[in-house]
């Protein structure tokens, strides 16, 4: 009976932490990359694309091919379909206008901005008067100088017609009359950011390196496990600078967005088993693993594998794909389970340390241990609310304008997540698992027994 009391109160916490994470649904992206879309049978009355930042100057390109129509009765009233764009803001009003009945379309809305009517695949009149068959295809380049956020929208006003096309779209700034900025607004500082974050992190593993090397004596194999996250993580930020800079400029990632995959899914990988490891005391409390314990690690690593391949889902399929919603779930439903279960063997392992502190009589030793996975566990969860809910209220409620500071916070909290861990976690030849002298062992023993009674996990 204690125990299940015990596990229900352990549980609670990451029930709270379960719940604010699914509680993220959708995450604003800002890619503005040349986009490809394939819209098969379609009879949807709209079909979002893309979303992006204009600041000022900036332009639309859209490519139109192998158009055709199913199921319409004779002619298809061409001027009932086309592309337009939408802010956000307005949306909502076109929608009311549409259901009060003022318009029938969207794109008759006064609100949005018309890019093309398929009225364009009809050939003009010709003299001669030859019947010329309508075109499939069609281009239109557009000059827009409102700095909004925008919204390429695709509307189909005929009931039950079902459009097949291939589109291919490009939306950029224009910071030089001469120079295209496929970033968005807001997004465009990120190779900056990325570069600065990924000497930092080089920084740290240099001086992480050198610490292991001074202190050879005190070091655990998991100090070798701690220098190669950070190193993974660094690469990881270069692939990523230089990917988001190739977008920037050309509109594509010219395979960096393939090596930014590869360093991601191994910076996950070994993130998260860094976390468990450091959890279970591996190598600086106990040589081994549990079975429990290596249960939590052979779940924790085939699901970042599913994660890390429902976050490539995502980034590549853009975010009105028909799957991504399907893929964003994945994702979350993953990476709630993950965070979750990296907390347990934190918890194990505070709780065998009191259960050690009670019996063995080495209660100081035991008491410091304690403190250090308490904060350690503390911290974990903070870093991961933060990190996902945080970061994403943050991201919802700032301008388009400002979408760097959320990745910037994001960052700076898992900079200091690596700090923190490596600080308390670092080889020292005083370390807390050293004995400690009799009047330190009576004060602890006192405090463990106060301790005892307030700690509720
Ligand atoms: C739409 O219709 C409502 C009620 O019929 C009217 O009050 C409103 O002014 C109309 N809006 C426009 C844009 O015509
Ligand atoms: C867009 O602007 C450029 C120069 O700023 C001009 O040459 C071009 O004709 C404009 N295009 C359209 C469609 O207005
Ligand atoms: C864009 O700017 C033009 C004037 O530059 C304005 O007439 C138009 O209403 C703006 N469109 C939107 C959707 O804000
Ligand atoms: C559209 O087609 C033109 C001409 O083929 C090409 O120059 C342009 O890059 C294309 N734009 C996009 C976004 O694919």
């Amino acid at each position: 009976m204690e125990n299940m009391a015990s596990m229900a109160r352990s549980a609670r916490p990451l029930l709270g932490l379960a719940l604010a994470l699914s509680l993220v649904a959708v995450v604003p992206s800002a890619s503005g990359e040349i986009r490809e879309m394939e819209v098969r049978s379609d009879a949807r009355f709209i079909i979002p694309f893309d979303d992006f930042g204009f600041s000022r100057r900036g332009g639309l390109e859209l490519n139109v091919s192998g158009v055709s129509f199913a199921d319409s009765e004779g002619d298809v009233a061409l001027s009932r379909l086309g592309f337009f764009l939408c802010t956000r803001d307005a949306w909502p009003r076109v929608l009311r206008q549409i259901h009060d009945q003022n318009i029938t379309c969207a794109l008759q809305s006064e609100l949005v901005r018309v890019v093309s009517y398929f009225d364009r695949l009809v050939p003009p009149p010709n003299p001669s008067g030859v019947d010329v068959a309508r075109s499939t295809s069609f281009r239109v380049a557009l000059n827009i100088t409102n700095s909004t956020q925008f919204t390429l929208l695709f509307a189909n006003c005929v009931p039950h017609l079902r459009v097949s096309m291939s589109v291919r779209s490009a939306m950029f700034n224009l910071p030089e009359p001469s120079r295209r900025a496929y970033l968005s607004a807001g997004a465009g500082a990120l190779p900056l950011i990325y570069s600065v974050l990924f000497f930092a992190y080089a920084s740290f593993a240099v001086a992480w390196a050198a610490i292991l090397f001074r202190r050879q004596s005190a070091v655990f194999r998991i100090h070798y496990f701690m220098l190669a996250v950070v190193v993974l993580k660094a690469l990881n930020l270069l692939c990523e600078a230089e990917d988001k800079s190739y977008i920037d400029r050309t509109g594509s990632a010219h395979g960096w967005d393939v090596l930014f995959y590869i360093f991601s899914f191994l910076k996950g990988i070994s993130l998260f088993t860094l976390i468990v490891l450091i959890g279970t005391g591996w190598s600086f409390l106990k040589p081994y693993l549990q079975d429990r314990e290596k249960r939590v690690l052979l779940a924790v690593i085939p699901l970042q594998v599913v994660a890390n391949i429902a976050q490539v889902a995502i980034d590549e399929s853009g975010p009105y794909s028909v799957d991504w919603v399907t893929w964003k779930q994945v994702f979350l439903l993953v990476d709630v389970v993950c965070c979750c279960a990296v907390l347990f063997p934190i918890v194990w392992s505070i709780k065998n340390l009191r259960e050690a502190a009670r019996t063995d009589g080495k209660a100081a030793v035991n008491l410091m241990k304690l403190t250090l996975f308490r904060h350690y566990y503390i911290v974990v969860i903070c870093y991961i609310y933060f990190t996902r809910v945080g970061v994403y209220a943050l991201g919802n409620l700032i301008s388009y304008r400002y979408l760097w500071s959320s990745v910037v916070a994001g960052e700076l909290a898992t900079l200091a997540f690596y700090v923190f861990t490596g600080y308390k976690f670092r080889p020292a030849a005083h370390n807390p698992y050293l004995a400690i002298d009799d009047d330190d062992e009576e004060a602890a023993a006192e405090a463990l027994k106060l301790d005892d009674d307030a700690f509720e996990l």
